[in-house]
């Protein structure tokens, strides 16, 4: 190890140290929530010319890879990206073995040529770092920076991702290259933004990361008493008397408490990795040039509100694979994503058609992609950029959907976008600074996730399509729903819904009864605060910390073999997959609703408890309700909370969706159904896309309007 090494290793073990004695003086945060205490990454050079190139409001943009192209080829790249009204394109993020085609040996006057030569066709550029892609002469000299899976064995090259995130060495390269790229292009003003490497994913199971979830450990319980305690290993002899006997919780049944830390310190570890680049890169950087990572949707990998808190904003990769695209499901990704920073982001990548990795790659049907690509800008997106520009010759992905076919000539798609970079130019304008602002937030929690994954109790109990189902109903109703950490300020919001929030933690629940107290409506689904932060069951029978507000609480759960009927307030129906018998403590709770005949246990037992507390309200739904019931719980959750549509009625299958900012509301309105749509409008709106003042609009299918409302 050469001095830099040693000095990061021991600044991963002094970050981890602060952030948890940060952590033990705030009175037990999660570890999900800890902060980097890496020192922020603020510094700008002296140099800092502050130059902003003033890209549009709306950006389109293409993967482009002009590595694998001859020089000669780029301006014709170029003119066909300009005349599809593409204002960015991404580059860089796979190219190491160009920048740096042997060890210290840099090579960027390739790149700069490509940057400059996009600059004259107006194709702004987001530098991605190479480092999901080490090159060959490193993983062939220093063997030790490629991953070990959790099978023991080490990667091989001709992947990508076979790089461990721990290794030290491997920091160090990626520290130098992004630092030498950023001493090239910090300055340079057709660079608009930086993209840290790739689709973080995967962890490594080598001996070192072993040593440094031991410390992380160690520094977060202090004492292996400690540690024993709150994961009570005295179940099955799993007590530790040396920090070094602790495994590495991954794959398979382990302790409960293990395999949530574990999962913790992968996103502190991901956090760090990408720290490491932030670093070498800011110092160099404009300040006008963000640095963002592109995440995959739901991956339920690390915690991304973690790995967020650094970047300047959040962007992921929309792909549909198989089928059609969900819009619920869709739309939900994007919520998600927008409630990472609390802000807008980027569709960093999405699919141009068809994919080349899902079973069968359908092409989306014609007009798809352009409604995606809307309903993208609707939810808070301010570009979109398709994957990827021209097919390699070679490659694994030579089958994917492309912008410009092998020979260098549009494919039909191409036109699809070429539409979009039309609208997006002519209309982009009136959506700088605007924003979808919500009344109703949805709770979601990686510790969660992870905690019920681990144990499901029935495999039918799909949390992703729980929340969807919560989604979609609420969605339908006030065109505007947030998703946001359940740590987030909610005073906004009229309604707040966890669907399954089973770790719970007393300060969490400080908050939201904080949030109830003050007038707020808080609606829990199933399995709700069951777990404190150790992932141990709590002592107090569900919902824990929240039981005395609710007046009530969880007799006895159970996983369903058979639909269970329901009735009461909401009318009737089902209850599927999951029951709980509740109970209402000395009356206090009004019960909503019951089950009916079932398996005895649950037969007339209560299934929805509510309760009035502070000045607002607390509702407890014991149940996975049949979509029918769902529609009925979402009426009542809207109607009882005063939430209010963002813009009203639409038909089925027309997705609306508001942005706010600037004195001017913003509808954009996506017609996801192969059939004609009639929407008839409040009061006469501009249809922008139209050109003119429409009291009503006829979207055809897949059609698109944007309406500008300054009433
Ligand atoms: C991911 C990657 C891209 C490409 C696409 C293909 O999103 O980031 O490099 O492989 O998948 O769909």
């Amino acid at each position: 190890m050469n001095l830099r090494e040693r000095l990061r290793v021991m600044f991963f073990c002094i970050s981890s140290v602060l952030a948890m004695t940060i952590v033990a003086l705030a009175g037990f945060l999660p570890a999900s929530l800890f902060a980097h205490a890496r020192k922020p990454a603020t510094i700008q050079a002296e140099n800092d010319t502050g130059a902003i190139t003033h890209h549009p409001a709306l950006l389109l943009g293409a993967a482009w890879y002009p590595e694998q192209w001859p020089e000669s080829r780029w301006d014709k790249d170029l003119a066909l990206m300009e005349a599809a009204h593409i204002t960015f394109a991404r580059v860089g993020e796979f190219a190491w073995s160009r920048m740096e085609p042997s060890e210290g040996k840099f090579d960027f006057d390739w790149l700069e040529k490509a940057i400059d030569m996009a600059a004259q066709h107006h194709v702004a550029i987001v530098l991605g770092t190479p480092t999901a892609a080490p090159p060959a002469w490193l993983t062939q000299k220093y063997p030790d920076t490629l991953r070990i899976g959790p099978d023991g064995r080490r990667a091989q090259h001709g992947n990508r991702q076979h790089f461990s995130f721990t290794s030290p060495r491997y920091r160090e390269f990626c520290w130098q290259i992004a630092g030498e790229m950023a001493k090239r292009f910090g300055h340079n003003p057709n660079v608009i933004g930086w993209q840290i490497d790739n689709e973080y994913a995967e962890p490594s199971y080598d001996d070192y990361t072993k040593q440094l979830f031991q410390q992380w450990l160690k520094v977060k319980y202090g004492t292996l008493a400690n540690l024993n305690d709150r994961w009570t290993t005295a179940y099955w002899s799993q007590t530790y008397d040396n920090w070094s006997e602790i495994p590495l919780g991954g794959e398979g049944p382990n302790n409960p408490g293990l395999k949530l830390e574990f999962m913790r310190f992968i996103s502190h570890t991901w956090a760090d990795y990408q720290q490491n680049q932030i670093d070498a890169i800011r110092p160099y950087a404009d300040k006008r040039q963000f640095i963002t990572t592109n995440f995959m949707g739901f991956f339920e990998g690390f915690d991304h509100y973690v790995v967020s808190r650094a970047l300047d904003l959040a962007s992921w990769d929309d792909y549909v694979g198989e089928g059609q695209v969900n819009p619920d499901m869709n739309g939900l990704t994007h919520d998600l994503n927008r409630g990472f920073k609390h802000k807008n982001f980027w569709v960093m990548e999405t699919q141009p058609g068809a994919v080349n990795w899902a079973d069968i790659n359908n092409f989306l049907n014609r007009g798809e992609v352009r409604a995606m690509a809307w309903q993208a800008i609707g939810h808070g997106a301010d570009a979109v950029e398709y994957w990827q520009w021209r097919s390699a010759l070679n490659g694994q992905e030579q089958y994917h959907g492309t912008l410009v076919g092998p020979d260098g000539t549009p494919v039909p798609f191409y036109n699809e976008v070429k539409d979009i970079g039309r609208d997006f130019a002519k209309v982009g304008g009136d959506f700088r600074d605007t924003t979808p602002v919500s009344q109703v937030a949805l709770l979601y929690s990686y510790d969660s996730r992870w905690a019920i994954d681990f144990q499901q109790h029935t495999d039918k109990y799909d949390q992703l399509a729980l929340l969807r189902d919560y989604y979609a109903a609420l969605r339908k109703r006030a065109q505007s729903v947030d998703v946001v950490n359940p740590y987030s300020n909610l005073d906004a919001y009229k309604l707040v819904v966890a669907p399954d929030l089973n770790v719970l933690p007393k300060d969490m629940a400080q908050h939201l009864l904080d949030y109830v107290r003050q007038g707020g409506n808080l609606v829990l689904g199933p399995r709700s605060d069951m777990k404190d932060q150790y992932n141990a069951l709590l002592t107090q029978r569900q919902p824990g910390y929240l039981a005395d507000a609710l007046g009530g609480r969880v007799e006895q759960y159970y996983a369903l073999l058979n639909d269970v009927p329901l009735s009461g307030e909401w009318g009737n129906g089902n209850a599927t997959i999951w029951a709980e018998q509740l109970g209402a403590a000395n009356g206090d709770a009004q019960v909503l609703m019951r089950y009916g005949a079932s398996n005895g246990w649950l037969d007339g037992q209560p299934a929805v408890l509510t309760h009035r507390y502070g000045k607002g309200r607390i509702t407890y739904i014991g149940a996975i309700l049949d979509p029918d019931l769902m529609s009925k719980a979402a009426d009542w959750m809207v109607a009882q909370s005063g939430v209010t549509p963002a813009f009203g009625s639409v038909p089925d299958g027309v997705y609306v969706s508001r942005r706010e900012g600037e004195g001017k509301r913003i509808f954009v309105m996506v017609n996801f159904t192969r059939e004609e749509k009639h929407v008839e409008l409040r009061h006469a709106m501009q249809a922008l896309l139209a050109g003119h003042e429409e009291s009503s609009v006829d979207l055809a299918a897949y059609g698109v309007e944007v309406f500008l409302d300054q009433r």
